[in-house]
């Protein structure tokens, strides 16, 4: 069982998402930490309602981003997390914590990448007035949005679609896709945990 911690910034939905599918079925993880950017973050609600430690802590208390990794770091170190899940968590993440959980950090992005990368790719899409667009679930590494792709689906832009119809298609993908990779990732690395054993 893998002990994980979603970051996120915003409203977490897709942090729902996996808690709810974590409880429901067998996803080979537990949430065990959530960590946020911005201490007003709505997904410190949802943290609650489910009973899941939570901790927010602001860049800007910080005296540099390495400091605000380090501290980040300890948090990870003490709650013995395995496996990092960012989910709608708006900040690059750097070599302080990259070198530590290399190959261990995944990112959802609301677009199909590489078309789209960082802010607004809903928005994005909608205004180059391309017919489809997605979701992508990647490895996380030091560029913005550039890791080695794991899941994609693809959503069709209809005339009709608004930025709002649009949003909500391309969540309703993202908040089954991304639990449903992550139980294959866990079940992957479980395999691979075996077999290195047996050899
Ligand atoms: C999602 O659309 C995700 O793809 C992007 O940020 C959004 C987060 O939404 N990275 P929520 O906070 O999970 O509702």
């Amino acid at each position: 069982m893998k002990r994980i911690a979603i970051f996120a910034s915003g409203s977490g939905s897709n942090f729902e998402a996996i808690v709810e599918a974590t409880l429901k079925g067998n996803l080979g993880c537990e949430v065990v930490l959530l960590f946020t950017d911005k201490k007003d973050a709505y997904v410190l609600e949802r943290a609650k309602k489910f009973n899941i430690p939570a901790v927010a802590r602001s860049i800007k208390d910080f005296l540099n981003k390495e400091a605000f990794e380090r501290s980040i770091l300890s948090v990870l170190k003490q709650e013995k997390i395995d496996f990092i899940v960012l989910a709608g968590y708006m900040r690059l993440i750097g070599p302080t914590i990259l070198h530590k959980y290399t190959g261990k950090i995944v990112n959802i992005h609301p677009s199909l990448l590489p078309s789209f990368p960082g802010k607004d790719a809903i928005q994005q899409a909608m205004e180059k007035g391309v017919k489809i667009t997605g979701v992508t679930i990647h490895y996380v590494d030091q560029g913005m949005d550039t890791g080695p792709i794991i899941a994609q689906k693809a959503v069709e832009i209809t005339e009709e679609d608004t930025y709002e119809t649009l949003k909500e298609k391309i969540q309703a993908i993202e908040h089954y896709l991304y639990p449903e990779t992550l139980k294959i990732l866990f079940r992957e690395d479980e395999k691979s945990g075996e077999e290195a054993r047996i050899k």
